[in-house]
């Protein structure tokens, strides 16, 4: 085998292993509390309740500023990579606290698939709606886990009815719960039929739970289950087959129907099933689109790009400033779409169709969690940390090896609709530079968005951000990084919209009011839901979009 054939088959053999996927799930449903078991079950750690452990007040081991260990939440998000049954999984971890979803939502633009966890008391939560809403933008395909079945909760049907109903997909209960609660032992498989019944084997589900697998007619089913439970579950499964919707692996990844499993991950029963399913259903780093770089990013001259024959690519998901005080350098996350990745490979770094400069990726690192360790080799789907010198968020590097007039861009990141405003200034005037310098770092970062009055523009900015606590972040680092201390006035808007139509003859509604934004286009912030559908009526030629 020539060394080009035998790196066409490792790349091949490696992309076909990698399984990218985020976590989206209301906070408290049990996002950390699943990873950290698939971390238990992948052997990565030998005891769980060590990611986090709010009460006992031990520190998530991906916490990396100090304000999050105050809080107690996770800001950042960080991809982990490790193996689990032959495959290797990179779980990109995508923080839970309802103020940080704008880092989240682009975090899921790096995943090939999302699990969906439901806390089973509570179903869907709005904000596993507005998740599932970016990956619907996307084209991701979710499966779903109903999480919490050692509680009391929710019937089961009626929660894969309001999957169906609030989130508009198909739901295919895949396994199905074996009691609830206390009596909750284990699902049933409905493809082999076979009961997966659990027990524990240390308290809070620290190491994994015991599991034998076997038949409803078995005598251990019948031991386990007592008679009349056996016959509800055998009429509970016969029922799905009747009225249950029919899953195929290509609805699912064209994200029209969502597997549905069941399972508590504090106990861990359902887990090791949940995951061995998700491995085989979720798919592998496959063709993205790419525009040519003269097309400026017109969605119509997209192709696709496939992960073994394209060349290597790669665009910036995340930039993440200081996360190592010792450091106080910032990372680049970039998420492999195509080709081989090596230290040290030259690449051609384009931002919004422009070629900035060819530069060597010479100190790359991985993640798992505050662990930062150089890598050598990556394939499609990995993520790698690259020490941030001029990069942007969306910007897309390739193979220095591939002609300018070949060159490509990967899809723009869309920008996601903000719900909190403000007016920020520097406290001091003195400081106007620092503080344009750290506005224009941060605003590239994606911490906020900042936009302009579209009648005033030299006024102050305005800065959105999709929680409130970006705004405590910003300022938190433009003190600690730029030496500004900053005056923030909170804007009574609380929705936004892209606006199609020409932005001179729109009649903004008393009380909303039209900016610019970074890329030059027309936004309009909303005091209410009320307000902007008045803006509608107010101005029928025109139009808006929520993520743009
Ligand atoms: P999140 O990341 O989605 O925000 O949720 P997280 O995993 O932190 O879980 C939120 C709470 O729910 C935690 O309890 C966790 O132990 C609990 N939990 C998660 N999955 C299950 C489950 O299957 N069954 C039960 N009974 N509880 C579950 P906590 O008391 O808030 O925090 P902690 O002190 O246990 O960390």
């Amino acid at each position: 085998m020539t060394d080009d054939v035998a790196e066409t088959v490792e790349l091949r053999n490696e992309t076909a292993k990698r399984r990218t996927f985020a976590i989206i799930s209301h906070p408290d449903a049990g996002k950390t509390t699943l990873t950290e078991k698939l971390l238990l079950y992948s052997g990565m750690i030998r005891t769980a309740g060590m990611v986090k452990n709010r009460k006992g007040g031990k520190l998530a081991t991906s916490d990396w500023m100090t304000m999050e260990q105050e809080r107690g939440i996770s800001i950042t998000s960080s991809a982990m990579q490790f193996p689990y049954k032959g495959y290797t999984i990179n779980i990109l971890d995508t923080p839970g606290h309802q103020d940080f979803s704008e880092d989240t939502y682009r975090t899921l633009t790096a995943a090939d698939s999302a699990i969906m966890v439901i806390d089973a008391a509570k179903g869907v939560e709005v904000q596993t709606k507005k998740l599932f809403a970016v990956c619907r933008l996307r084209g991701i395909p979710v499966l779903t886990f109903i999480n919490k079945l050692d509680l009391p909760g929710r019937d089961p049907l009626e929660l894969m009815t309001e999957v169906e109903e609030v989130l508009g997909i198909q739901a295919c209960a895949m396994n199905w719960p074996i009691g609830s609660g206390r009596e909750f032992v284990g699902v049933a498989d409905r493809r082999t039929k076979l009961l997966s019944l659990f027990t524990k084997a240390a308290v809070g589900g620290a190491a994994r739970a015991v599991m034998q697998t076997v038949a409803l007619e078995s005598p251990v089913a019948l031991a386990a289950l007592g008679e009349e439970r056996r016959a509800k579950l055998a009429d509970d499964l016969e029922m799905l087959e009747v009225a249950g919707n029919h899953f195929t692996l290509e609805d699912f990844r064209a994200g029209k129907i969502s597997p549905v499993f069941f399972g508590s991950a504090f106990t861990n029963f359902g887990i090791e099933p949940f995951y061995d399913a998700f491995v085989e259903l979720a798919q592998a780093p496959s063709a993205r689109p790419v525009t040519p770089i003269s097309a400026h990013g017109d969605p119509d001259t997209a192709t696709a790009l496939d992960p073994i024959s394209g060349p290597f690519s790669a665009y910036v998901f995340k930039i993440q400033a200081n996360m190592d005080p010792k450091h106080r350098d910032s990372l680049a996350f970039i998420r492999i779409c195509s080709g081989r990745f090596e230290r040290d490979l030259v690449v051609k770094h384009f931002h919004r169709g422009d070629l900035v400069r060819e530069v060597r990726l010479s100190r790359p690192a991985t993640l798992v969690a505050k662990e930062r360790s150089t890598l050598d080799v990556a394939f499609p789907g990995d993520v790698v940390g690259l020490i941030n010198s001029g990069f942007s968020i969306g910007d897309t590097i390739i193979a220095k090896s591939v002609a300018q007039k070949d060159a490509f861009e990967h899809a723009a990141l869309p920008s996601f609709p903000p719900e909190c405003f403000a007016r920020v200034a520097p406290s001091d005037l003195t400081k106007r530079k620092p503080f344009d310098k750290g506005m224009g770092q941060l605003a590239a970062e994606g911490a906020v968005q900042v936009l302009r009055q579209w009648d005033n523009p030299t006024a102050d900015p305005f800065i959105a951000a999709v929680g409130r606590l970006q705004f405590e972040v910003l300022q938190y680092r433009l003190r600690d990084e730029y030496s500004v201390e900053t005056n923030l006035t909170e804007l009574p808007y609380r929705c936004s919209g892209w606006l199609i139509g020409d932005p001179d003859t729109f009649k903004p509604s008393h009380g909303s009011v039209l900016a610019k934004d970074s890329r030059g286009r027309a936004v309009v912030l909303c005091p209410s839901e009320w307000d902007r559908g008045y803006c509608f009526k107010l101005n029928p030629d025109h139009r808006f979009v929520e993520y743009a």
